[in-house]
């Protein structure tokens, strides 16, 4: 399974010829490496409403006839857009045949905004994903400060590689996302979710310098981390947190 990072909070898994795609802000996206006009994708997993994680999703999902996976609100705002939707709520996993969704909570809002009329669409509560294929655990944290049952999320889930916000302003800072990093037991960690914006302004290699040894990874808009598939091992370690 091979994952890659493409700026912001953007996420491309590939596993077993099915390409998902994790919060496509492409357009107006000064650090992905991605073009909204030809990505592929067959799925995009989306964790909450706002235009930064929601991105290009339409126009990306239109183009691909890609199925958009979502908590149940978003999703049936997207539907009404023409995307082809399933809905899900935290707390609920599927099993699709690319792999195992599960969302999380995440402690955030979520919501379009439309600054013309003056309106916010309510899109449900916001997310974050657990994704399991090839025997290995994914954790998108999507937006979301720290709490306390990201130790729960740890315990119940051997998470392989794990995204991480790290911007502050709006979700964790490095030294809250440190402190997650260790809850979660995440072999492998990622920073995410900085230097996309004023005010979210980071150096991620001090993140790095927060979590034991050899834990950390930076990657740059485009580069990717491999994981071996397990076989005979495709659930969570307690056979389905
Ligand atoms: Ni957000
Ligand atoms: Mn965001």
């Amino acid at each position: 399974m091979k994952v890659s990072y493409h700026g912001h909070s953007v996420v491309k898994i590939e596993t077993n010829g099915t390409t998902i795609l994790i919060d496509p802000f492409i357009t107006g996206n000064a650090g992905t490496d991605l073009d909204a006009a030809s990505v592929q994708a067959d799925v995009i997993l989306l964790t909450h409403g706002h235009g930064d994680h929601v991105g290009d999703t339409v126009e990306i999902a239109k183009r691909n006839n890609a199925l958009v996976i979502a908590s149940a609100e978003l999703a049936d705002v997207l539907s009404w857009e023409g995307v082809r939707t399933h809905a899900m709520s935290i707390g609920g996993a599927y099993t699709f045949g690319f792999g195992r969704v599960k969302l999380t909570q995440a402690f955030h809002s979520s919501s379009y905004v439309n600054p013309e009329t003056k309106t916010i669409v309510y899109t449900g509560m916001p997310t974050g994903i657990l994704f399991t294929a090839e025997g290995r655990t994914i954790y998108h944290a999507g937006d979301t400060g720290l709490f306390g049952d990201m130790k729960i999320i740890g315990e119940r889930n051997r998470i392989d590689l794990a995204f991480l916000p790290i911007g502050d302003n709006h979700t964790m800072g490095p030294e809250d996302a440190a402190v997650a990093a260790d809850w979660l037991q995440a072999k492998q960690v990622v920073p995410i979710h900085f230097n996309t914006f004023p005010f979210i302004e980071q150096v991620p290699v001090y993140f790095i310098s927060l979590l034991k040894e050899g834990v950390g990874t930076v990657l740059e808009s485009g580069e990717s981390i491999s994981l071996v598939s397990v076989k005979g091992c495709t659930q969570a370690k307690d056979g389905g947190a």
